[in-house]
């Protein structure tokens, strides 16, 4: 685990407040430290909001249901069966896919050991979990060993189309630790008939004098820098095919219909999808 692994892991406890508070989760996943921060946060990003200008809460939301609808479309042709959610912290994604598509779908959840075990917890209070809904660890900067991404898609059914996820996570990691983890991903896809990844990934060109403000903030809470890695979607799209994805697109979800779309502040996200 590297060090940027420790720093970031209290983020998730607000992202997964977040999710909650706009009806994506179910109350098992509000942990103290994340209706704290978000309360903390609130009247800022209502502030941001109501000015008309870029806000956290718009950009995760834009995010996270931009994620959503290209896994959902990719299970629905049929072409995935298979997710492993790789630094899943609260996010309550697997919750909502295991509910929505029950057995058509395994759901693996990973996260970091102490993450996992809350995750785990979190899923016990819901009620949910079970043969085709599991969390384990993981460590997404492992290159081989038990708790690197090859070992668990070993553990996987080859014959399903799989998909990985990662959200909130790339841009906390510098460009080099960023094209080893795709690296790693393309990998572990390239044993199953489909593999798709994809991921939330905030660019240069689209961060704004806001963003870097915020960035700035959130590189203070967390002790460490902030990294937009990529000059523009090219350059993300090249180094996706350098790693070993033959298609990659990066999203803008302003441009799309998503619920409770802030177009204002969705700009600023790309979602990077991209297959093997
Ligand atoms: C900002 S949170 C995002 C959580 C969730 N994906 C969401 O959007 O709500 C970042 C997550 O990355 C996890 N993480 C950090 N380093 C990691 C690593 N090396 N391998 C796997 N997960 C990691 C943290 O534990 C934390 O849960």
């Amino acid at each position: 685990m590297t060090h940027d692994s420790a720093r970031i892991s209290p983020t998730a406890h607000y992202t997964g407040y977040a999710w909650l508070a706009h009806g994506l989760s179910d109350p098992a996943f509000a942990t103290p430290t994340g209706q704290f921060l978000y309360r903390a946060l609130g009247p800022a990003n209502r502030l941001m909001r109501a000015a008309g200008q870029p806000n956290l809460d718009g950009f995760l939301l834009a995010r996270h249901h931009m994620i959503d609808a290209v896994l959902r479309a990719a299970i629905e042709r049929g072409e995935i069966g298979q997710v492993i959610e790789v630094a899943c912290g609260l996010s309550p994604r697997g919750w909502r896919f295991a509910r929505e598509f029950g057995d058509r779908v395994t759901y693996v959840e990973a996260d970091l050991p102490g993450m996992a075990a809350k995750k785990r917890a979190v899923l016990a209070k819901a009620g949910a979990g079970g043969a085709h809904h599991r969390v384990v660890e993981i460590d997404a900067t492992a290159d081989a060993g038990p708790a690197s991404v090859a070992a668990l898609a070993e553990t996987l059914d080859p014959a399903r189309g799989t998909a990985i996820i990662t959200e909130g996570l790339l841009n906390y990691f510098d460009p080099v630790a960023v094209a080893k983890m795709w690296r790693r991903f393309a990998g572990a896809l390239a044993r199953f008939p489909h593999g798709l990844y994809l991921a939330d990934l905030h660019l240069a060109e689209a961060a704004g004098p806001v963003e870097r403000l915020f960035a700035g903030a959130l590189g203070v809470f967390v002790r460490g820098r902030i990294h937009f890695h990529f000059s523009d979607a090219r350059a993300a799209e090249r180094e996706l095919g350098i790693a070993g994805f033959r298609g990659a697109e990066l999203i803008d979800p302003s441009t799309r219909e998503l619920p409770e779309l802030d177009r204002t502040s969705a700009r600023f996200v790309r979602v990077v999808a991209a297959s093997t």
